[in-house]
């Protein structure tokens, strides 16, 4: 099996790995960052979200062998992320969290939405977050914490 070397939350590992192996589970097996979840497997749910390149992307139908040099960034440094600790001190004074299995996936688009767009409008929230799906039924709670975070941005 191939070897190949990563950068994630900006450190390099080297894992050898299937050419076809979801990153998704190169993070979760190899790499030991259970953070990032499995919810479909493909590309549905938005569970697995992580940034790849500063982009949110869906770690499960990402194989490992088209990665290239693009940094990976998951729910693990977020707490020492500027806008990641504001999304998640937002989502604690919401109480966004229900059973919290999406919530990972939910920070991740988050996150990326307020890089990209420090005040977004409801519509753009709408627009960037509506692929990540919520079981619980948190949805409400998400977008007022996107809001509430923007605040203090
Ligand atoms: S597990 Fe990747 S989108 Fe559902
Ligand atoms: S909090 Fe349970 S699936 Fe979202």
């Amino acid at each position: 099996m191939p070897t190949y070397t990563l950068t994630v939350n900006g450190r390099q590992a080297a894992v050898m790995a299937d050419p076809s192996t979801p990153l998704l589970w190169v993070l979760r097996d190899d790499l030991k960052m259970t953070g990032t979840k499995y919810g479909c497997g493909i590309a549905a749910c938005g569970a697995c979200t992580v940034l790849v390149g500063g982009v949110a992307s869906r770690s499960c139908v990402l194989p490992i062998s088209l990665l290239g040099e693009r940094p990976v960034v998951t729910i693990e440094a977020m707490a020492t992320d500027p806008v990641g600790r504001r999304v998640q001190d937002a989502w604690v004074s919401t109480d966004v969290v229900q059973c919290g299995y999406c919530q990972s996936g939910q920070i991740m688009t988050a996150v990326a939405l307020l890089r990209a767009v420090p005040k977004p409008t409801d519509a753009q929230i709408e627009q960037s977050m509506g692929g990540n799906i919520c079981r619980c039924g948190t949805y409400v709670r998400i977008r007022q914490a996107i809001r509430n975070a923007a605040q203090f941005g």
